[in-house]
């Protein structure tokens, strides 16, 4: 799977910016500048695919929060919209979900006062010749081709905080809208790990095969056990933790109700130093190992600002494993270190988009209105 693009209307500072995305996608700019509201966008829609847009927008401080605050013309419908594009590789098959969230009207008993509502969905497929609707929801009425081919009312309406793509999506009658759902639930996100003595990095955790780390890291253990125990094959991980801990070495015991592990160094080649031993640097390093050398590779990993807590010494092993998790996953960076920046362009011959504010709206610089950067990007 492939995000080909995004597109996103009156969030935060993204007033309305649409880009082309690649293999390797690295954003890069000042405090402030909008690189965070773009990972979030994408963050949200993903919540829409799981049912749980307008909890997330809520829990982020309401509409009131999330809507573009700037200036804007009087506009009829004032929403949060956004838009991807994902290419199906093994299916070659193109979809694109838009989804919009709005305010309530002053006189409508559907929702509640505050809440967001999910006002408007799109999905449509294409293979090659022009784009076929799949589903188009309008309010809580929803439209879906159904097995013969047409486009048939579904029996139930949507609520103003359910989306219709995970409404349909639990129906299971329909496979293009499951096949979408799927790949989109896929897509990780990890943003600053806990290093705190109560981090979850630092305990052990129940023993259960974890091909993909949490959100949080809590699995952390299992994840390395899975790779040591069940795959048997470490020697990414193993060159990854050697090279950003002079040569330390990764223990993992045979788990038995709980997964743990530790770190050798070669300093003290007889002791096994335990997570809650280890810095806060390091913990995050291997926190980021976990993300990235998982038996199971998500389709897309998205790591805002990785490198917060690591000496620059750690930046080139950290490239070395974006780059080694890019030859299967599609790869969204967020950072305010130019070397990782030039140490990931190095390996993956990306170049940083560079993100900046004009009038108060985030954009890229250099990027036409289209989304296609003028230098004609990778
Ligand atoms: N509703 C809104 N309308 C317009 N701008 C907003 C809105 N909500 C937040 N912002 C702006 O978004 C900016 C924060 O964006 P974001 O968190 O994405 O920055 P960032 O580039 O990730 O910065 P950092 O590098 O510090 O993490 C703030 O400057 C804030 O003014
Ligand atoms: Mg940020």
């Amino acid at each position: 799977m492939q995000l080909r693009s995004m597109f996103a209307e009156n969030y935060r500072s993204l007033r309305k910016i649409r880009m082309d995305l690649a293999g390797v996608n690295l954003f890069i700019g000042e405090n402030g500048v909008g690189k965070s509201n773009l990972y979030r966008a994408l963050q949200l829609v993903q919540a829409a695919v799981r049912g749980t847009l307008a909890y997330e927008i809520a829990a982020e401080g309401g509409m009131a929060s999330a809507l573009w605050s700037g200036p804007r013309r009087e506009e009829k419908n004032f929403r949060i919209k956004l838009e991807v594009e994902v290419l199906d590789e093994e299916r070659a098959v193109t979809f694109r979900y838009r989804v919009e969230a709005g305010l309530r009207p002053p006189i409508d008993a559907a929702g509640f006062a505050f809440e967001p509502q999910v006002k408007a969905e799109e999905l449509s497929i294409e293979t090659g010749s022009r784009p076929v609707t799949m589903m188009r929801r309008a309010g809580p009425g929803i439209m879906v081709r159904g097995e013969r081919g047409r486009m048939e009312e579904y029996p139930e309406k949507a609520m103003t905080s359910e989306t219709a793509i995970a409404l349909l999506g639990d129906a299971g009658h329909y496979p293009e809208v499951g096949a979408f759902r799927r790949m989109v639930d896929g897509w990780r996100f990890f943003h600053g790990f806990r290093t705190d003595r109560d981090s979850p990095l630092r305990r052990p955790c129940l023993a259960v095969t974890s091909p993909l780390l949490d959100q949080d890291g809590s699995n952390m253990a299992a994840v390395f056990a899975t790779l040591v125990h069940t795959r048997g094959v470490t020697v990414e991980l193993d060159r990854a933790i050697a090279s950003a801990f002079g040569g330390a070495k990764l223990s993992v015991p045979e788990p038995g109700e709980y997964a743990e592990f530790g770190l050798v160094f070669p300093d003290f080649p007889r002791r096994v130093f335990q997570p809650r031993e280890l810095s806060d640097g390091q913990i995050r390093f291997l926190g980021l190992a976990a993300a990235l050398m998982s038996y199971r590779q998500p389709p897309l990993i998205a790591l805002n600002e990785p490198e917060s807590s690591l000496h620059p010494d750690m930046l080139p092993p950290l490239a070395d494993m974006i780059a080694e998790a890019a030859r299967s996953s599609q790869i969204w960076i967020v950072t305010h270190s130019e070397q990782l920046a030039s140490a990931v362009e190095e390996r993956c011959g990306t170049r940083p988009k560079r993100v900046i504010r004009q009038d108060g709206a985030t954009w890229i610089e250099g990027m036409r209105l289209t989304g296609v950067m003028d230098d004609g990007d990778d």
